[in-house]
Formats: C-alpha cells, sequence, structure tokens
C-alpha cells in the first residue's frame, strides 16, 4: 500500500461547499468517510446539502476572519481530527482597467474581488492550518492535513475585463509556495487547483448563459467541452490522497490556453 492521507474518520471544512466546484468537494469528501463542515454564504443551499451528507453547516463570510474562525471552530469540534482545508469559495467580476466610456476600474468592486477570493483564501487556509496544528500527527511522517486552494488559469492568463479576478487569482497561486513552506513545519500540504472552464452555476442559466459557455468552452483542446465539477472533486481527492503533493499550482483546463478575448 502507498502511504496515503486516510480521510475515513476525519473532518474536513470546504468553503464555497454549497454550489458548484465546493459543492462536488464536499459530496465526494463524504463519501470517503470525512466529516465535513460546509462553510458558505448560502445558508439554504448549504444546509441542505450538509444535511443530505450527514455534515454540518456554518454561515460563513470567508472575507471575515471571525467568521471564519466560528466555522473552523466548528469543523475541529466534529468529533473527529481536522484534516482538510478546501478552499472553494469565490467570486467572479468582469470590468475593464480603463472602460469604453474612458472611466477606470470601479474601485469598491476591485476591493470586494480581493476581499472574497485572495483574502477569504488567505482567511481559511491560515486559520484552519492553525487548527490542523493542534491535532496529533496522523502518520509517520508527521502528517497531520492537506490545503487545497482553488486559483484559476485566469490568474496566469488573464483575459480583457479580468483585472480584479485575475489578481485575486493570481494571489492565490502566490502563497502556494510560501504557505506550503510555512506550514511544513506542522506536517501541512498546500496545493492549488488552476481550473479552465468547467460547467457550474457561476456562469448563470439559460439559453444566454448557454451560450456564454459555449464561446468560452470553443477553444477547449480536449475533451471538447466544459470540465465537470465531479471531476474537479476527482482531482482534490487525488491530491488530498498522494502524500508527495505539495506546494503545487495544477491547471486543471482540458489543455485551453486563454486568449486576450
Ligand atoms: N466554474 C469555473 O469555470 C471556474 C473556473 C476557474 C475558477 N473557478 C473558481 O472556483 C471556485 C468555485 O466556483 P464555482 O464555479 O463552483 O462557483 P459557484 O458560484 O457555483 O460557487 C461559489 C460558492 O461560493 C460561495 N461564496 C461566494 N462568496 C462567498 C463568501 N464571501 N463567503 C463564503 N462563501 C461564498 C457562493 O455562495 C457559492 O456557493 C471559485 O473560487 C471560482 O472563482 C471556477
Amino acid at each position: 500500500m502507498l502511504p496515503a492521507m486516510e480521510l475515513n474518520g476525519t473532518a474536513a471544512i470546504v468553503s464555497g461547499g454549497a454550489s458548484g466546484l465546493g459543492e462536488a468537494t464536499v459530496r465526494a469528501l463524504a463519501a470517503a468517510g470525512s466529516n465535513v463542515l460546509v462553510a458558505d454564504l448560502n445558508e439554504e443551499r448549504g444546509k441542505g446539502i450538509a444535511d443530505e451528507i450527514g455534515g454540518q453547516f456554518a454561515r460563513t463570510d470567508v472575507s471575515d476572519a471571525d467568521s471564519v474562525a466560528a466555522a473552523v471552530d466548528a469543523a475541529a469540534g466534529l468529533g473527529a481530527p481536522l484534516r482538510v482545508i478546501v478552499c472553494c469559495a469565490g467570486i467572479g467580476w468582469a470590468q475593464r482597467t480603463v472602460g469604453r466610456d474612458g472611466s477606470p476600474h470601479d474601485r469598491a468592486a476591485y476591493r470586494k474581488v480581493i476581499d472574497v477570493n485572495l483574502i477569504g483564501t488567505f482567511n481559511l487556509m491560515s486559520i484552519g492550518a492553525a487548527a490542523i496544528a493542534r491535532t496529533e500527527p496522523a502518520d509517520a511522517d508527521g502528517q497531520r492535513g492537506v490545503v487545497i486552494n482553488t486559483a484559476s488559469i485566469a490568474g496566469l492568463e488573464g483575459q480583457t475585463g479580468q483585472l480584479a479576478y485575475s489578481a485575486s487569482k493570481g494571489g492565490i497561486i502566490g502563497m502556494t509556495v510560501p504557505a506550503a513552506r510555512d506550514l511544513a513545519a506542522i506536517g501541512v500540504r498546500v496545493n492549488t487547483i488552476c481550473p479552465g472552464i468547467i460547467d457550474t452555476p457561476i456562469y448563470g442559466s439559460g439559453p444566454a448563459s448557454d451560450e456564454f459557455k459555449a464561446k468560452l468552452a470553443a477553444p477547449v483542446v480536449f475533451p471538447k467541452r466544459m470540465g465537470t465539477s465531479a471531476e474537479f472533486a476527482h482531482l482534490v481527492l487525488a491530491l488530498i490522497g498522494n502524500d508527495y503533493m505539495n506546494s503545487e499550482v495544477i491547471r486543471f483546463d482540458g489543455g485551453i490556453r486563454f486568449q486576450p478575448k
């Protein structure tokens, strides 16, 4: 048997767990035997999913450190050692640096995207890892847990109008190596996934959204379609399950390379 982080009988926290990539991750972790805390702003969906999987929900705003601390406390109190933190909460925003009408990018919108996507990830990663540090090591390597962050390929090659979003995701990518180095002292691995175009509610629904999604997915190399949230969750579990994956930024995108537009 390969050494691999055992999920059965552990606790996990997933931000953004009420929808899309986070929801699929919650379901996959629960199926693997983990006791999952769904941390999300969306109370109705979050509670529903937590009930379905026999987990718990905590209404959480990831941009608020106190709110994250309360959710992490709840996860650490689930009765099993907290071993997994998955940061999926995020929001999109599209606006040019200087608009066609000549006005500069909205300051409050830029700050909001950074607050939720970047500071939100920093909050959960750091506060969650501090809680993991209080657990006993899980194996002979001294491993205590794993953090998986969700950036985006827009953090590597942002398209026009993605200034704020790309800055927030690029910041998550930039935190990966130093965080992994810092957290090695407490036996925690850190990896960041950069999804491409994955079919989730973030793109809305209806004919206009279908048209938008088809346009976005057209340059995907293979398979010629959007990714699925189940495929994302599969990668999360693979990264958790392989003890030698650390400090890595992984594209998850069917080979797409974003063009300027
Ligand atoms: N779907 C894609 O193609 C894609 C591509 C690249 C990156 N991503 C990233 O993946 C992550 C998940 O995206 P998704 O497609 O599943 O989106 P989604 O909209 O389906 O889910 C996002 C979840 O985050 C929650 N959320 C938003 N703000 C929050 C806050 N302040 N505190 C707590 N929860 C909050 C929402 O309520 C929602 O449940 C995001 O960070 C997104 O930027 C998605």
